[in-house]
This record gives C-alpha cells, sequence and structure tokens, in this order.
C-alpha cells in the first residue's frame, strides 16, 4: 500500500460483535439494539454474508434490509463494522459460473452449500464481488454510522489453495513474474531431481496430489502464489472502496493455531488497521498460552500499535472436537488477555446465537437461553469493564524480548519429507514462546529481517527458512552486544528450500560457533536426558562446539555425549544453541537464565500466585499493568495507582482475588 493508513476513529476500546440480523424476523431487530445498548456493544459487523440477500439475482440490488438495520444501529449510536458481503457466494452466481468452484489437489470440486465456494484465482468471481463492492461502498461509503470497512471475510479459511485450471494458469503468470526464466526456476525448485526439469511454462502445474512426495519447492511457491493472489483480491476490494469512502479498510486475519495458508507479514501494510479473529483451540496442550501468543503476534502484524480483536468467543465454538464451555470468568480473561496484549476492540462471533444452520451451537453474546443466564450477564460485565478502561486505548505494549516468526519458514518446515514427523514449527514455537511467558516478560513477536534494535534478547524457534539477510541481522544485533537463543533445524535452508552446505545452521553456524553434521530426531517416548539431569524429546543431533561453551550433552539417545545446550561469545554478545526440545520446566529454567543474563526486567513484581499474567502497556500519560490472575488463588503484586477495574486506588502489595483481572494505572511510574 503506498497511502498512509486511515486511522481507526472510535471512543475508548470498541466493544462488539458480528451481526447478521438476515437470520431473525424483523421484529427482533429492536430488542437486539436495545440489549446491545444494555451490554455497551458500540461497534457491529454487519453484511459479512449478505450477498444473497442484497443482491437476490445478477445486477439487482435490494438494500431496504440492510437500510433499516443500518439505520437502527445509527439511531442507537452503534459503530458500524461494514462487511463488504463477498465471502459466501450467492446459489444464482454458481448455478451461472460453476467454473468459479474451487478444486483440492486431488482434483475435486467443492461444492455449494457451505461458505466460500470460490477459487481466488478466478476474474469471475472477482468481477460480480467487485459488483457487490462497488454497489455497497456507493450506497454507504459516507454514512456517517460506518466506522470501519469489512473485505470479505477471513479470507482463505476454507479456499486459500486452488488447484483448479484457472488457478494453474494464474500460477504460471505468477512465476514467470518471479523467476523471469524457465532455467531460473528450474534451479529455483532443483527439478533437475526426479526428472522433473521443464521446458514450457505451460508444463507447469500446480503441487496437485502425486503417488510419491512432491517437489517441495513447488509447494513453497504455491504457498507464496496463494496468499499473494488472496492479497491481491483484498487489494481490488480495497481500492473500489477507498475511491469512494475515506473511511479505514480492513480484513480479519486468522492469527490462532494451525492456520498457516497467508503470509499476514506481507499483508499487514495493506490494512489501516489490524484485526483478528482467535478462538481457543482446545485441541492444544495449553491453549491459553497460543492465546497469548496470537495476541502478540498480531500486535507484531500492527508494528505494536493497537489492533482490533474482531471475533472471538463468549463460550464454546461448535468446529472442535470437543467443543469446551468457558468456565465462569473465563471469557473476561480471555477477553482482558488481548486487550493487555494491544487490541483496542473486543469483539464477538457473534451477537445473537442462530437457531439454524451449522453455527446454531455456537456460543454468541445473547445465548438461546436469554438474558436470564450467567453468560449474558458474563457479557454485560464485561461491558462495564471495557468501558472503565477506555483510557487504556492507543497505548503501546513495553517489551524487550523479541521471537522470530516465519510463514515461510512454516511451510517449508512441514514439507511431506522432513527428518521427523512428529516436528512441527509452531510447536517449536509454543515452546519457546511459553518459556519466555513463563518469566513474566513480554514478547514481541516479529519477521525475519526486522529491526532488533530496542530489544534485550532475541529467540529463534526453528527458523528452518532464512535468508543470509535475514539471518545477519540477527547475527550482526549478538555481535553488537545483543543475547540470542536460537534452537534446532535453524538455517537448515534458503529462500528456495535449498540446503545450506557446509554443516547446519548455515548462516548461524559462526555465530552460535557450532558445526551440526547429523540429524538424530528421537520417537515420542523414547527416553532423551542431558547430564545435567534436564530431560528432553523429540530431537537430537550430532554437532562439535567450534568455538562455543558447551553448557550440557546428551546423556544418552542417538547423540549421547555430545553437546545439546551452547553459549558462543560473538562479538560484544551471546549467542545460545538449543540442540533439543527440553521438558518445559527445563526449558523455563533455561529462559530464567538467559533472562537474567541478557538484562530483561519482568512485568511485575510478584509475591505470590503462580498462574498469572501480567503485561504492560504504556500510553501518553500514563502505563497501565494488566495483572490477570487464571489460578484460583489469590495472587499478590507490587503496584501503586488506580485500579480501573475496580475503580479503586491501590498501593503497595495488592491481592488479586483467583480468576480476577486488575488494571492499574500506574501514574507514579512515568
Ligand atoms: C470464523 C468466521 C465466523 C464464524 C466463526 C466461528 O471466525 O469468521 O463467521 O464462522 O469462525 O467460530
Amino acid at each position: 500500500m503506498t497511502t498512509a493508513r486511515r486511522p481507526f476513529v472510535h471512543d475508548g476500546i470498541a466493544y462488539g460483535c458480528d451481526y447478521n440480523p438476515e437470520q431473525w424476523d424483523p421484529s427482533v431487530w429492536a430488542e437486539d439494539v436495545a440489549l446491545m445498548t444494555e451490554a455497551g456493544v458500540d461497534l457491529v459487523a454487519i453484511n459479512v454474508f449478505g450477498w444473497s440477500h442484497i443482491e437476490p439475482r445478477q445486477g439487482e440490488f435490494d438494500f431496504t434490509a440492510l437500510d433499516r438495520v443500518i439505520d437502527l444501529l445509527a439511531a442507537a449510536g452503534i459503530g458500524i463494522n461494514l462487511g463488504t458481503g463477498t465471502s459466501s457466494t450467492p446459489p444464482w452466481l454458481t448455478r451461472l459460473h460453476p467454473e468459479i468452484l474451487p478444486m483440492t489437489e486431488d482434483g475435486t470440486l467443492r461444492y455449494p452449500g457451505g461458505r466460500q465456494a470460490w477459487c481466488p484465482s478466478s476474474p469471475v468471481f472477482r468481477e460480480a464481488a467487485l459488483a457487490l463492492v462497488d454497489a455497497v461502498a456507493r450506497r454507504y461509503g459516507s454514512h456517517p454510522a460506518v466506522e470501519l470497512w469489512h473485505v470479505s471475510n477471513e479470507l482463505g479459511c476454507h479456499n486459500a489453495l486452488c488447484y483448479c485450471d484457472t488457478s494453474a494458469a494464474a500460477f504460471r503468470v505468477w512465476l514467470e513474474a518471479r523467476y523471469g526464466t524457465i532455467d531460473a526456476l528450474n534451479s529455483a525448485w532443483g527439478t533437475a531431481f526426479w526428472s522433473q526439469t521443464y521446458r514450457e511454462w505451460d508444463e507447469i502445474l500446480p503441487p496437485r496430489a502425486t503417488l510419491s512426495t512432491r517437489n517441495p519447492g513447488q509447494q513453497l511457491d504455491f504457498h507464496r502464489f496463494s496468499s499473494d493472489t488472496l492479497l491481491d483480491y483484498f487489494r481490488a476490494e480495497a481500492e473500489i472502496i477507498r475511491a469512494i469512502s475515506d473511511k479505514p479498510v480492513t480484513t480479519n486475519f486468522m492469527v490462532t493455531a494451525h492456520i498457516e495458508n497467508l503470509d499476514y507479514w506481507s499483508w499487514a501494510a495493506d490494512m489501516d488497521v489490524i484485526a483478528n479473529d482467535h478462538y481457543l483451540d482446545n485441541r492444544l496442550s495449553d491453549p491459553r498460552t497460543e492465546l497469548s501468543f496470537a495476541a502478540d503476534l498480531t500486535r507484531g502484524l500492527a508494528g505494536g500499535e493497537p489492533w482490533l480483536l474482531m471475533e472471538h468467543s463468549t463460550g464454546a465454538v461448535n468446529w472442535q472436537p470437543l467443543n469446551r464451555a468457558k468456565a465462569p470468568g473465563q471469557m473476561i480473561r480471555n477477553s482482558l488477555t488481548h486487550v493487555a496484549r494491544g487490541a483496542d476492540a473486543v469483539c464477538f462471533f457473534q451477537w445473537r446465537a442462530s437457531v439454524q444452520g451449522s453455527e446454531k451451537f455456537h456460543s454468541a453474546m445473547l445465548p438461546h437461553a436469554g438474558t436470564d443466564s450467567a453468560l449474558w450477564r458474563e457479557v454485560v460485565e464485561l461491558g462495564g469493564i471495557v468501558d472503565r478502561i477506555a483510557e487504556v486505548a492507543g497505548s503501546r505494549v513495553v517489551s524487550e524480548v523479541a521471537i522470530v516468526f516465519s510463514w515461510e519458514a512454516w511451510w517449508a518446515t512441514q514439507t511431506e519429507s522432513r527428518p521427523s514427523h512428529e516436528l512441527g514449527y509452531l510447536e517449536q514455537m509454543h515452546a519457546a514462546y511459553a518459556a519466555l511467558y513463563a518469566q513474566g516478560v513480554s514478547v514481541d513477536v516479529v519477521a525475519p529481517g526486522a529491526d532488533l534494535s530496542g530489544y534485550r534478547l532475541v529467540v529463534a524457534p526453528g527458523l528452518h527458512l532464512v535468508r543470509a539477510a535475514e539471518a545477519s541481522v540477527i547475527t550482526d544485533w549478538i555481535a553488537a552486544g545483543g543475547t540470542a537463543v536460537v534452537t534446532f533445524y535453524s538455517g537448515i535452508v534458503d529462500e528456495n528450500d535449498r540446503v545450506w552446505t557446509g554443516g547446519y545452521t548455515g548462516p548461524f553456524r559462526q555465530a552460535l560457533g557450532v558445526a551440526v553434521e547429523e540429524f538424530a530426531p528421537v520417537a515420542a517416548g523414547e527416553p532423551l536426558r542431558l547430564t545435567s539431569g534436564a530431560t528432553a524429546s523429540l530431537w537430537s543431533e550430532r554437532f562439535r562446539a567450534t568455538t562455543a561453551a558447551v553448557i550440557d550433552s546428551f546423556a544418552d539417545g542417538p547423540s549421547a555425549g555430545g553437546p545439546a545446550i551452547t553459549r558462543n561469545t560473538w562479538g560484544e554478545g551471546a549467542a545460545w544453541y538449543v540442540a533439543t526440545l527440553p521438558s518445559a520446566a527445563d526449558y523455563r529454567a533455561l529462559f530464567a537464565r538467559v533472562v537474567a543474563e541478557a538484562g530483561v526486567t519482568a512485568t511485575a513484581r510478584m509475591r505470590a500466585g503462580s498462574d498469572v499474567e501480567t503485561v504492560r502497556r504504556r500510553g501518553e500519560n500514563a502505563d497501565y499493568l494488566f495483572v490477570i490472575n487464571h489460578g484460583g488463588d489469590v495472587a499478590v503484586a507490587e503496584a501503586t495507582g488506580h485500579d480501573l477495574v475496580t475503580d479503586a486506588a491501590v498501593s503497595g502489595e495488592i491481592e488479586i482475588p483467583g480468576g480476577s483481572v486488575r488494571i492499574i494505572r500506574e501514574e507514579a511510574l512515568v
């Protein structure tokens, strides 16, 4: 994006939801708006799935119902987050143009009847969708209640990777622009292997299902192409809106566990404000820490600025194998964790629980049980808190630690042939983040190559794919006095998935002072002990410390006797290398040592409380200390100022009852 970002203007922290009034008889709408007011809702996303309602037949627009909903919301002073309505196609479109349907890797079509049944490369889909965007932008582009434009919905949630012939043709165009010549493509993909050398662009296909494993370079580029294609689509919608309306434009990202298809580092600059959807993933061993990680990553995408939590849930979702209800108070804690980590909006999917359709068992702000329910009372309570913490809006999280996150490394790690299928990129990221989180320090999540000045500690977990220039940013920063931790499977391939030879960790090798010769992964359950008594799992490798000091060694397993954890002095700084996955407790112990060595300060001084999250946001006039007690026991933190949650002055050692949150304006500290 070349133009300056348009600010999202809202009074305080926004509180809101997706609202799908088309699912209800209009007689319900007035009650909806009255209850929204009671709960303190002041930002509502509408028309997200509106296409078949506002364009019932091609080119015939009917805005009667949407006009009425907008009038009702506007009259109540509720801001509108206006969906363009393009995320799910109307039946008339797929009947007229079945060629827009997406194709999976095995060559089978995916049909309408769900959502996002469109190929991201389809010009036919694009033309129809952009006509809708144009009509919506013209009708509401200068409506005073519209605060924000919500392009499509979770772009790429289901249809990111389409393998149809239209996608194949678009992939070739993208490849030609990237490589210029077919020889350059052959070199990048390593097509000398298995007789894959291309002579003509037309021979190239998307990486459709094969009998054997596929070309990893081709798969990597297909990920890049697919991410770029949807970004290009976003740009097309945004361009139309920006020409007609002066309101900010965004789309809801999916920075959440296991959604890997879009490289949001390349998308972020196109958003006027970053917005994210996050759902607790109870399939993970530690869903709550993942929530904090995702919020920190979203803040990273926002360049440290505030961002909007566009969707999360009041209770259970409907799409996990077991959809857990939230414990009493958990929704408030989850919401305020997002705010602590930079969100200036707390929004939910959705307002009123559906009674039909596939999401009828998804929680909502207004549950099936109605207002005489614990959930509704908690929704109202949270609305009150969000009001009382209005002054937090605009402040920024303070952090001395950075963790490097890369979608490209994620894609390259997960290729079909790898040393161990138990090795996952995100799992390594979460393990390192959890060990840092346990130190009570704040962590920024940054892109490879990002400026590291200002940090005391940088962690690069499993940065498998890395460009030489990106690695140099880290090693130069170490040489200038920084402390870094690099973990195994980092520095293995370049941007074309080509192995860095001469000893693994490639461009990190010298700074780390190690020469890794061979991977030696271990199976789940196999013993792996270190000489210090620490335990580990998943991974070992055979290497020599060239200039590094050996901190710990493998006591058993396939690399017994060799180093496992090393520390090298590099210039003015220190470079740690961790060649295994320590147990959670041992990882925490390791980071306690590294954090102390790097001089990183804990966010708050705690006297008691074992399950407490602390984050500080810095405003122009005050700091705001968030203390979120996830445990059942009273926690005791040192803080002086005014608690915005209970609206009371606090000083010295303050008690935070189990399950509750304190947000303290620390006027004295600035
Ligand atoms: C996503 C979508 C919503 C809804 C929720 C359910 O976030 O954007 O439309 O389907 O998931 O969790």
